[in-house]
């Protein structure tokens, strides 16, 4: 069994099931309508068959990003780490184009050939510049074949290799000088850009190529419960791929876990009253998951009676405190100003305490 089938895969039978049922207006070349690629992401019913949801959040930003993808702007997905761009470009290529395997990863030692074309030598040498020796990038594939391509971490990508997009974008166009030919794109072809504004070497993007997007700002969870139901429902989902022992883990735990990286990321308390510090990472939803995925593996291979303080002490702490000399301090004074007088954490509080003590002390 594949680790981690492509979405288009994972999906084939909602995706069918939704093409089957859909009645509106396809653009070119996409293999459902606005409509039905919404309700793809967001979930539903078709007939007696369940659409999971994909991205919990609000149904208008998605089809605020859908119909910038049917006009002729490509699609700017940008926010902090962890708000799901990323995976919700994956299932928005999907639903769309039924192939989301078309993928620039941005670094930052990318060259302006990944993003056009490169050439396979051996070949080059053997018979010239011809159009078999040419090396298509997924752009380009994309192009000739009217789908969507999706660049990951643009802003990784250095400037002046980022503005190779920007004639791309504009003229939909490809020109090969060596052949002396340019390939156009197809109907359907769109990019999906994501981006985050908050890590380290990150180059700001020309505001040429800026206005060929339009840019979607991924949110936070709005709510303590949404958060709560998004990590409920991945932790579930990706349990059972990693053939983790089925533990449910309860919700009290993701609760606890929620409410000390809502806490710690706004540094303030939930009722308000005590500010606080912040640690250096993001403490988004996506390291919340990986927490509970971590407590549940913990608990599954060596605990007993689902998870414990202990092991969600060992799997938070690491996620919160990885810098140790800015962070540890947070960490503790959280500990201690907060955590230590909720009756409800006092468990948590003390697996907590020893855990410090035992990695850092
Ligand atoms: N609102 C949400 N709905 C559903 N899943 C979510 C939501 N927010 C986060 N996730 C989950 O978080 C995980 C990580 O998301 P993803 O990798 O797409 O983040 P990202 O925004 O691309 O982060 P980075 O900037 O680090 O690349 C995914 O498994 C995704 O399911
Ligand atoms: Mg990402």
């Amino acid at each position: 069994m594949i680790i981690r089938p492509a979405a288009e895969v994972l999906f084939e039978k909602e995706l069918h099931a939704l093409a089957k049922a859909d009645k509106g207006q396809k653009p070119a070349n996409w293999k459902l309508s606005p409509g039905a690629v919404v309700d793809y992401i967001i979930g539903g019913k078709v007939g007696k068959l369940t659409i999971e949801p994909k991205y919990i959040g609000q149904r208008r930003l998605i089809e605020v990003a859908v119909a910038s993808l049917a006009t002729d702007r490509a699609l700017l997905l940008s926010g902090i780490p962890g708000t799901a761009k990323t995976w919700l470009s994956e299932h928005l290529a999907a639903a769309i184009s039924g192939d989301s395997s078309l993928l620039v990863q941005g670094t930052a030692g990318l060259l302006e050939e990944s993003l056009r074309y490169g050439w396979n030598y051996a070949m080059l040498i053997a018979k010239g510049p011809s159009k078999e020796a040419m090396v298509p990038s997924p752009v380009l594939s994309a192009m000739e074949n009217g789908k969507i391509v999706r660049v990951e971490e643009l802003s990784r990508i250095t400037a002046d290799v980022q503005d190779a997009l920007i004639t791309i974008l504009s003229e939909k166009t490809i020109p090969i000088p060596e052949l002396n030919e340019q390939i156009q794109a197809k109907e359907g072809f769109n990019l999906i850009a994501t981006a985050n504004d908050r890590d380290k070497g990150i180059n700001e993007m020309s505001s040429a190529l800026k206005r060929r997007f339009n840019t979607v700002n991924m949110p936070l969870p709005q709510s303590l419960d949404e958060e709560v139901e998004i990590i409920r429902f991945r932790v579930e989902k990706l349990g059972r791929v990693i053939g983790i022992p089925d533990k449910k883990s309860t919700d009290q735990r993701i609760k606890q876990l929620v409410l000390v990286f809502k806490e710690l990321r706004e540094g303030v308390t939930s009722e308000g009253d005590l500010k606080l510090k912040s640690p250096d990472t993001t403490l988004s939803t996506a390291e919340a998951i990986s927490v509970m995925i971590n407590a549940q593996a913990l608990s599954g291979y060596f605990g007993k009676d689902g998870i414990s303080d202990r092991d969600m002490a060992s799997s938070m702490i690491p996620a919160i405190v990885k810098n140790k000399d800015k962070d540890l301090s947070v960490w503790r004074e959280y500990l201690e100003k907060v955590m230590r007088k909720r009756k409800d954490f006092k468990g948590l509080y003390e697996a907590c305490e020893e855990e410090v003590r035992s990695l850092y002390l």
